[in-house]
């Protein structure tokens, strides 16, 4: 059996639906079985419940599990929620140091930890510093593991570029927070669907390996490159951060904040990814970004 942990969310739904159609047995853990047992269920998996909050519950939430794969964040990302113990460093560090002792505890043969492009001890982010210090836990256990690092990622239920999609179709104009220059290498998420499912093989190559799409492209040209596959172009508006820093530091203060100072930082950075080692280990195909978008916005 291979378990999902985060199977309920964005990757990981993509995950179990490319692993069901090779016909493995997959469970998705939760942390919310009420709010996600249906979607699961939905697509084959069984429910498995545990919470990387709670230590306790998960060795019976990895009991039985040939491979884990973890791809989960907590439930406000990327607005941290302190109250809650909704941070980075709670999730992305100390919940994966959990989880995969777990998992090693349990004799779990495999385990596929999906982290972040641009991951390192010495980041300026803290999302990025969490996230190698949740792969530094992982490679603590001595579990043979896969470690895959993700640019940006999009698809027809990503929460980023579907923001955008959603002012294309109701605004005259699009907004975009800050100069529009930022380089990203947006990969499409059957494509990272398909490199986890290549790593959860029990045999295949291990180690840890950044995936983003074939074009390396500023955050203008992503939006032009979505408004012309959905076939008219509007002018893009640029907002200086400012303006959403100071809304975000008020909004931050509710209960399912919607913005925060630092999640304006984390959506106008750089998301880049260096694939070829991946495409050399594993070898799955990167989907150029006119090509996916028009799978699902024509
Ligand atoms: N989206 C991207 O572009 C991107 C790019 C690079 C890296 N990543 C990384 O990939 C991971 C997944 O991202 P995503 O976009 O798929 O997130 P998502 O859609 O928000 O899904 C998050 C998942 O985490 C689970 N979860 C929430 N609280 C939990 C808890 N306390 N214990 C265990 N599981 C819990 C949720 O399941 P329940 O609600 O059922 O508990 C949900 O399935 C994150 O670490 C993110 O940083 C994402």
């Amino acid at each position: 059996m291979i378990l999902v942990a985060g199977g309920s969310g964005f990757i990981g739904r993509a995950v179990v639906r490319r692993l069901r159609v090779d016909g493995a047995e997959v469970a998705v853990m939760t942390a919310h079985p009420d709010r996600s047992r249906r979607r699961i269920e939905a697509l084959g998996a069984t429910v498995r419940v545990g919470d990387v909050q709670d230590e306790g519950s998960l060795p019976a939430a990895v009991r039985g599990a040939a491979v884990v794969v973890q791809t989960l964040t907590f439930p406000t990302f990327p607005v941290e929620k302190r109250s809650k113990g909704y941070t980075f460093e709670a999730f992305d560090h100390i919940g994966t140091g959990r989880l995969a002792r777990a998992a090693a505890d349990a004799g779990v043969g495999r385990y596929v930890f999906v982290s972040g492009s641009g991951a390192a001890p010495d980041a300026p982010t803290v999302w990025h510093r969490a996230k190698w210090f949740g792969e530094e836990e992982l490679r603590a256990t001595g579990l043979s593991h896969v470690v895959i690092r993700p640019s940006w990622i999009y698809g027809p239920e990503d929460r980023a570029l579907n923001r955008f999609v959603t002012f294309h179709r109701w605004l005259p104009f699009v907004p975009v927070v800050g100069d529009g220059r930022q380089r990203l290498q947006p990969v499409f998420i059957d494509d990272v669907a398909e490199a986890v499912a290549l790593a959860v093989e029990p045999h295949g190559p291990t180690g840890t390996f950044e995936i983003g799409g074939p074009d390396v492209v500023t955050m203008d040209q992503v939006l032009r490159t979505m408004m012309e596959v959905r076939g008219k172009v509007k002018p893009l508006l640029h907002i200086a951060p400012i303006l959403p820093k100071a809304a975000g530091a008020v909004l931050q203060l509710l209960p399912k904040p919607p913005l925060s100072p630092p999640a304006v930082d984390f959506l106008t950075g750089d998301a880049l990814a260096e694939s070829g080692p991946l495409l050399e280990a594993f070898g799955p195909t990167l989907t150029p970004l006119r090509e996916g978008l028009a799978t699902y916005l024509h």
